[in-house]
């Protein structure tokens, strides 16, 4: 067969395993022949191609980001985006394309399927908010990054008895926060699905630094937002070329209301895109092949519009449908046992 590949939207360590999944497993398991589109849908409309081979690949597992390169353009966004995705699927004579992005680039890969066209999808986004998966390769990776940036947080504050705000990614979902908040033990964590009061923040830093020297450490997710009717108010919603959403700054809001109503000297940190960067872990280096190798299985399986997900240790399948229904918000679970070990 002849297989297409791309990623799309942000970039996300272990998508590198994923392209190298697809290639090890087509053509040494099934003699295809790959090829790859540069930077996402853009490359799929303009026919910017390069092939893939087991050599070309090599290299590649341990490498962060996306040797396809990415971007967010799709092909609703031209006039005439489809045709010339039609266009180059005739030009490959294209038996299948694995599309590997998030949310908004597996709605348009479910969009390209209902218009006729043969894809599989795989899910990928550290903040792990798609619905039909348990888990997002990524993920894993940015939660470790996360935590080791707070673990290293937890000296500094300890030295001066300090409040620590850490900001990380989750626009959406906060996952990435409970899970880090968890692992380097956060004393408050704040999250997009639980709108928070900074009054009930402070009282909860006030109360524990009152009882001796006890640095704290505060981690919000990027779309932590505050309660309505309560008093902080962020500054309105800025907006990227391609609509999404751009977040970043809402920790510096939470330190400036911590430090003058507490009187607690207060440091921001907003960990950023670092959290998208470098080298996989060993978990989403697994995750991400076995999702390549089982994309591979589904296009020889004529499996269109169907995603590879997890579903505890299994790799399935599941309609996009499913996959871009709704976004995953954190489980009762683990909020619960946030909050049983916070403060
Ligand atoms: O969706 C993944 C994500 O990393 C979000 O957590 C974040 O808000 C966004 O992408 C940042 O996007 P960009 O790379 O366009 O700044």
């Amino acid at each position: 067969m002849r297989i297409g590949v791309l990623t799309a939207g942000g970039d996300c360590p272990g998508l590198n395993a994923v392209i190298r999944g697809v290639v090890r497993a087509g053509i040494r398991g099934n003699g295809d022949q790959i090829v790859g589109f540069v930077d996402g849908y853009k490359g799929l409309m303009d026919n910017d191609w390069r092939p893939l081979t087991v050599d070309s690949m090599r290299y590649t597992l341990t490498r962060g980001g996306t040797v396809l390169g990415t971007s967010r353009l799709n092909p609703y966004m031209r006039a005439d985006g489809v045709q010339q995705v039609r266009d180059t699927f005739a030009a490959h004579q294209l038996d299948g394309l694995v599309v590997i992005g998030g949310e908004g680039s597996l709605s348009c890969a479910r969009a390209l399927t209902e218009e006729g066209l043969p894809i599989v999808g795989v899910p990928k986004t550290i903040d792990n908010d798609i619905a039909a998966t348990d888990q997002t390769f990524g993920f894993d990776t940015a939660v470790a990054i996360a935590t080791e940036a707070i673990d290293r947080l937890h000296t500094t504050a300890e030295s001066h008895d300090r409040v620590m705000v850490v900001e990380v990614m989750g626009r959406h979902v906060g996952h990435i926060a409970a899970w880090a908040g968890i692992a380097a033990g956060a004393t408050v964590t704040l999250v997009p699905e639980k709108p928070f009061d900074i009054e009930q923040v402070c009282k909860t830093l006030v109360d524990r630094h009152h009882t001796g020297r006890f640095a704290s450490i505060v981690v919000v997710a990027e779309g932590a937002r505050p309660a309505d009717g309560t008093e902080m108010v962020l500054d309105p919603v800025d907006y990227d070329q391609f609509g999404h959403v751009r977040l970043g700054g809402v920790a510096n809001v939470v330190a400036e209301h911590i430090e003058r109503k507490t009187k607690i000297e207060t440091r921001v940190t907003i960990l950023g895109h670092v959290q998208r960067g470098g080298t996989p872990t060993a978990f989403d280096r697994v995750l991400s092949s076995r999702f390549g190798v089982a994309a591979v299985e589904a296009v020889h399986d004529q499996a269109w519009g169907q995603m590879v997900a997890l579903r505890g240790t299994e790799i399935v399948r599941v309609s996009l449908d499913d996959a871009v229904s709704a976004l995953k918000p954190i489980s009762d679970g683990i909020w619960s046992t946030v909050e049983h070990l916070s403060a």
